[in-house]
């Protein structure tokens, strides 16, 4: 963020506790005018949840809670936030001139250095309300940025969170730009120091930018490539997405006892990171920790971040965590599947189990581990581990469920239809009789039975079936889904 247009505040808000700031909810009122009304910017389309008419959902108190959380997360002062109904969307200024006024008192009594309006501004409005409280002013995309750049913890992360940044920062100079050409109309005459100045500065983003595209293809090539080496490896994928402050690294950390790092700050996630854990019967998995979502991620986020959550696409079970003690929790549901189905997530090929965390918040009524919040989905609590044993039998359930338990009595000379077993099954106990032979309970895969039966035989063995692992995903598919 060092190139800026000249003679305009920078959106990067200063650093430390020692910024107060005032956090602005201009939202639409119901009977205003419809979100269209704003004329969409090349840098910022309609936000996904404003696609799917979502902001509606919750009220405005809870989008300035929201807000102000989101402020909280890059330890901002907030000295002040309140909501500003908005019949029609002012081109020049967001919000009414009365309000504009009111504000501005406001900013100046409450010794504020930085206004937050938790909408997306375009470039002449956010200029003009920069003139107008005469202190720095961002939108909801660059507090949102803010939060990304602050958490990045990869290189990957940090070059995803700059490109976003550059790209956005540069349309805003291309559209200042244009905006100073009008001003400048009337003496007709081009160049000038202003635009010589402003070219310079979109040529050395954009110089930034292609280096930062260059990096991203390596890391992504790195990427790509682990990735095909977990996929070599016999290990299922299993991803934990969810809203943002759903609990995820924290279930991530009781899940693999990782050291992720769990705060109560909103994004404390960036990067996804994948361990490789070990279930109950000796299966294990490769469990994956992503980005929150959050509502209203304006479409170039999503798009910066889409390599980061291919993983997601990638994975054989997306579990989604949920905080079933939120009062809008079937809101932020319905937020991150739409950005899933953004990212291209086929509903019918990528199951979804759908985990209700924060139960202990919730008060019981059956004393049952279901939350009473989302009946349909696995209660636990990340905090105190209730209910963390049953999500770990339904993952190992649903990934594999398509096994066959055998007991075995091997040959003691059948060497090879041991060896045979061992590369081809998991054994899951195995135990020497005096002969050299070894009784055996194993699990394989069904499509291997036929031949498990075959090898164990022609060694001069013997195989009982002992259980089909019973079907979690028919159970799973039953549930209803919107
Ligand atoms: P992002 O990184 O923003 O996406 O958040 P996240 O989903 O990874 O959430 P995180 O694990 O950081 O948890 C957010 C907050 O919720 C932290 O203060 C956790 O301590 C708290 N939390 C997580 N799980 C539970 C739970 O089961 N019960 C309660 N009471 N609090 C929880």
């Amino acid at each position: 963020m060092k190139a800026t247009e000249s003679g305009r505040a920078e959106t990067r808000p200063p650093r430390g506790a020692t910024t107060r700031a005032l956090i602005v909810g201009p939202y639409l009122t119901r009977t205003g005018a419809p979100a269209k009304a704003s004329p969409p910017t090349r840098s910022m389309k309609a936000p996904l949840a404003l696609q799917s008419g979502l902001p509606q959902a919750r009220s405005p108190a809870d989008r300035l809670a929201e807000a102000t959380k989101l402020a909280d997360a890059i330890e901002l002062d907030v000295a002040h936030s309140l909501i500003v109904p908005v019949t029609a969307i002012r081109p020049a200024t967001f919000i009414g001139s009365g309000k504009v006024a009111e504000l501005a008192e406001m900013v100046k009594t409450e010794d504020v250095g930085l206004v937050v309006m938790d909408c997306a501004l375009s470039p002449v409005q956010q200029r003009n309300l920069e003139k107008a409280f005469a202190t720095k002013v961002i939108d909801r995309t660059a507090l949102i940025l803010e939060i990304f750049g602050e958490r990045a913890r990869t290189r990957e992360g940090a070059l995803q969170v700059e490109h976003a940044h550059l790209t956005h920062q540069k349309s805003r100079l291309v559209r200042s730009w244009t905006h100073l050409e009008r001003q400048r109309g009337g003496f007709g005459f081009l160049g000038g120091p202003g635009e010589t100045q402003i070219e310079a500065d979109r040529r050395q983003i954009g110089e930034r930018i292609a280096k930062i595209e260059r990096d991203l293809d390596a890391v992504k090539r790195t990427r790509a490539l682990h990735r095909r080496q977990r996929r070599r490896g016999t290990h299922p994928v299993v991803a934990l997405v969810g809203y943002t402050n759903a609990g995820k690294s924290t279930l991530f950390n009781r899940l693999t006892a990782a050291g992720v790092v769990a705060k109560d700050m909103l994004f404390a996630t960036l990067d996804p990171t994948a361990r490789l854990i070990r279930l109950a019967h000796g299966e294990s998995i490769y469990l994956i920790d992503t980005v929150g979502f959050i509502s209203e991620l304006p479409t170039s986020l999503i798009a910066a971040f889409r390599a980061t959550l291919e993983d997601v696409l990638d994975a054989d079970l997306i579990v989604h965590v949920r905080d079933a003690s939120h009062p809008q929790s079937e809101a932020q549901r319905q937020d991150v599947e739409d950005v899933l189905a953004e990212l291209g997530l086929d509903r019918a090929s990528h199951p979804i189990l759908e985990v209700a965390n924060k139960i202990d918040l919730i008060q019981k009524t059956d004393g049952g581990t279901q939350s009473p919040a989302i009946p349909e989905a696995i209660g636990v609590s990340a905090l105190t581990g209730e209910g963390i044993s049953d999500l770990l039998a339904a993952i190992e359930d649903f990934l594999f469920s398509d096994r066959d338990i055998f007991n075995l009595a091997m040959a003691g000379a059948d060497g090879r239809g041991r060896a045979w077993v061992y590369e081809n099954a998991e054994v899951l106990s195995s135990e020497e009789d005096a002969s050299g032979g070894a009784y055996m309970t194993v699990r394989v895969a069904r499509d291997r039975s036929a031949e498990l039966v075959k090898r164990v035989a022609a060694g001069g063995g013997k195989s009982m079936l002992k259980e089909n692992v019973r079907d979690f995903r028919l159970r799973s598919q039953a549930r209803p889904r919107r």
